[in-house]
């Protein structure tokens, strides 16, 4: 209790209050439990460095604490201020669990913080040993809002802070009004935030082109024109545009919208669970060539690609596993991950939209992901997934399949051995990038996806701080049919030209 109560104010926010005489004592007490702690650190790096190909984790980081004692501070450029909103944009739309119109019991997913309902795990069970949780694809915005509140570095006070979080959970007040055929209803949370936000003196000192919010559905739910049609407004408020905004489906056509990777099931606490897990994966039987966890959409066109995976899989029952059902890929998370652990490739056509959740869970379960349409991944998840998309996955235009009645596994047998090889393991090398560690763990020393989120928009709000400062607007996208080239720029490009994606966009 005491602990949580320690990390809920935050190491930035208790040492920005403490007078300075305490913060001397302290530190002259702490030197000697420092050095000690410093040195277990050094050994769990070497510990992990010994499970782990040295590519897996990042460095072990000092303490904010510690690296303060030893001159720097560790977080200069890293300091976030998180409004305490009022209950109704937050805590009471979690309440409302048994409400929110996604088909799914609600209730059992925002247990644990957004984690749902621990899973029992172990060798044949397709889940880990410890850190299985039932997670639903829309509880995004209260896993980074639990996350947030055990942030090492947070400010006390907007004007010390590098970027400001605004903990809504916009997705759950869509899930119980998106459904309405009143625009006005759909948009009423929505506009009080605006209000709540534009009155305040952290909003005004910035314009709020330094606050950021996670949206826990995809862009689309949140950009309805003028002219009615689906979603609500929040998006294209002016307020909501300054902002950067963190989503699980970006739109390619869209500046201020970036994608963050769904939460799938596993939420370690260590740095071993996740090194066991991926020493699992790796050695894992994998008796299908492919895989393919889902069903037909509801619509039942024929000539969509998942209706041809279905086709082509059944036809191939030697290589191919597959599991279906329309809440196949719900029902069981244990089944479901152990079907992709069972495959070398698992392919992710588009459902509703482009991306689906089962792209992260294939990762998770070491299977090379297979992608029938760039706006699947390779646009979104810029921050996450290595910018050379073949180095972990296989693109296979949807069109070849479609139109040209296209064997996907001619295409996958036709991929050298050595070259299946290399992949896997950069599938399994990015299983800690594209997961949501618990937020009580201590003995983790890799950046998990939100760390790699934070980090990206510390960065763009540092630029668009400094740009501001002398009198410029930052611009790192813009909208419209280009937007999506600026994701993939490389360090210093500045320009967008021609591209290998435009005839799909
Ligand atoms: C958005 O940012 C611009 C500066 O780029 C500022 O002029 C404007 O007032 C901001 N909008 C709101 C609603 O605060
Ligand atoms: C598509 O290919 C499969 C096997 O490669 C074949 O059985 C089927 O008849 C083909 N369909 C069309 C419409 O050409």
């Amino acid at each position: 209790v005491e602990e949580e109560a320690m990390a809920d104010d935050g190491y930035g926010a208790g040492s920005l209050r403490r007078p300075s005489w305490i913060c001397h004592l302290a530190v002259i007490s702490t030197t000697f439990w420092a050095l000690l702690f410093y040195f277990h650190y050094a050994m769990q790096g070497n510990m992990a460095s010994i499970f782990l190909k040295p590519s897996s984790f990042s460095l072990p980081s000092l303490p904010p604490s510690l690296s303060g004692w030893l001159g720097q501070d560790r977080c200069a450029g890293r300091r976030i201020y998180m409004y305490d909103l009022p209950p109704r944009f937050n805590a009471d739309l979690a309440r409302a669990c048994g409400k929110h119109s996604t088909g799914m019991d609600m209730c059992r997913h925002v247990a644990n913080d957004g984690f749902g309902v621990p899973l029992f795990g172990g060798e044949g069970t397709g889940l880990p040993e410890r850190g299985a949780y039932d997670t639903d694809q829309y509880t995004l915005a209260m896993i980074f809002h639990a996350r947030m509140r055990r942030y090492e570095c947070m400010a006390a006070d907007a004007a010390a802070a590098d970027a400001v979080f605004v903990p809504f959970y916009a997705g759950f007040d869509a899930s119980l009004t998106l459904w309405q055929s009143d625009v006005a209803a759909r948009d009423a949370l929505p506009r009080d935030l605006v209000a709540w936000l534009t009155r305040r003196r952290e909003w005004r000192a910035m314009g709020g082109r330094d606050h950021f919010l996670v949206l826990g559905r995809g862009t689309w739910d949140f950009i309805r024109a003028d002219d009615g049609g689906w979603g609500n407004a929040l998006m294209t408020y002016p307020a909501i545009r300054n902002m950067t905004l963190l989503t699980i489906e970006a739109s390619p056509w869209l500046g201020n919208d970036f994608a963050v990777p769904f939460p799938s099931h596993f939420h370690p606490s260590s740095d071993a669970d996740v090194a066991a897990w991926q020493d699992r994966v790796r050695r894992a039987e994998r008796k299908w060539l492919w895989a393919f966890a889902g069903a037909l959409l509801p619509s039942g066109s024929t000539k969509t690609v998942r209706a041809q995976i279905i086709q082509q899989c059944r036809a191939s029952p030697g290589a191919c596993g597959i599991l279906g059902g329309r809440h196949g890929l719900y029902n069981s998370p244990g089944r479901f991950l152990r079907l992709m652990e069972s495959a070398v490739f698992c392919v992710q056509p588009r459902g509703d939209s482009f991306t689906r959740k089962a792209t992260f869970d294939a990762i998770l379960a070491g299977c090379i992901p297979v992608f029938f349409h760039p706006a699947s991944a390779y646009l979104q998840y810029t921050w996450h997934l290595p910018r050379d998309y073949r180095s972990y996955s296989v693109f296979i235009p949807h069109a070849d399949v479609v139109d040209r009645n296209a064997s996907i596994e001619a295409a996958l047998r036709r991929i050298p051995p050595a070259t299946v090889a290399r992949m896997q393991e950069e599938v399994v090398r990015l299983i800690p990038t594209v997961m949501y560690r618990d937020p009580a763990a201590t003995q983790v020393s890799f950046k998990d996806a939100f760390d790699v989120s934070v980090d990206a928009v510390l960065r763009r709000v540092a630029k668009r701080r400094r740009a501001a400062a002398e009198g410029r607007e930052y611009q790192d996208s813009v909208d419209g049919p280009d937007s999506w080239k600026y994701d993939l720029l490389e360090d210093g490009q500045t320009h967008v030209g021609p591209h290998e994606f435009d005839p799909y966009l």
